[in-house]
């Protein structure tokens, strides 16, 4: 067993893991933080998308030990101490961009990734940065309208 301090959504979590625990076994089984699904586990569907110090990442291709040290944001980051969600969480429900909502957390993670690094995106910038995010449901147009909504807000 190995022990790593990881800060995840702010607060700074010590956990012993194996050196072959995924950072997402790590969220969902060992901090229960469900909202991070788990999905093809191969890094091909981006449901356990995840911010590692700013970047979005696949955390079933990420070994905890990876991310010791590090700063981790899930989906449960997004809304406010008192539940309230983020305005990116509220375009996805008023554009109809969530339907069955599996690739959702995924796909919020790679959204605010790109408006925290570039507010203002265009559509080809928002279609580029949520690629590796698959959704069955919506046809993707209902997701890119609601990112696009949020950067015209912002
Ligand atoms: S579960 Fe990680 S990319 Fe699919
Ligand atoms: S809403 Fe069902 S996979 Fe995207």
């Amino acid at each position: 067993m190995l022990s790593i301090t990881l800060n995840v959504n702010g607060i700074s979590r010590k956990v012993d893991v194996e050196a072959t625990t995924t950072l997402l076994d790590v969220l969902r089984d060992r901090l229960g933080l469900l909202g991070t699904k788990k999905r093809c586990e191969a890094g091909d569907c981006g449901a356990c998308t995840v911010i590692l110090d700013g970047r979005a990442v696949a955390s079933c291709l990420i070994l905890a030990v990876e991310a010791d040290g590090r700063k981790v944001l899930t989906v449960e980051s997004l809304s406010n101490a008192s539940g309230e969600l983020s305005p990116l969480q509220k375009a996805f429900i008023d554009k109809g961009a969530v339907q069955c909502g599996f690739c959702t957390p995924g796909m919020l993670m790679s959204a605010k990734a790109l408006l925290d690094r570039n507010p203002h995106p265009t559509e080809d910038e928002i279609r580029e940065a949520i690629a590796g995010n698959l959704c069955r449901c919506t046809g993707y147009a209902k997701i890119v309208e609601a990112i696009m909504e949020v950067s015209r807000r912002g």
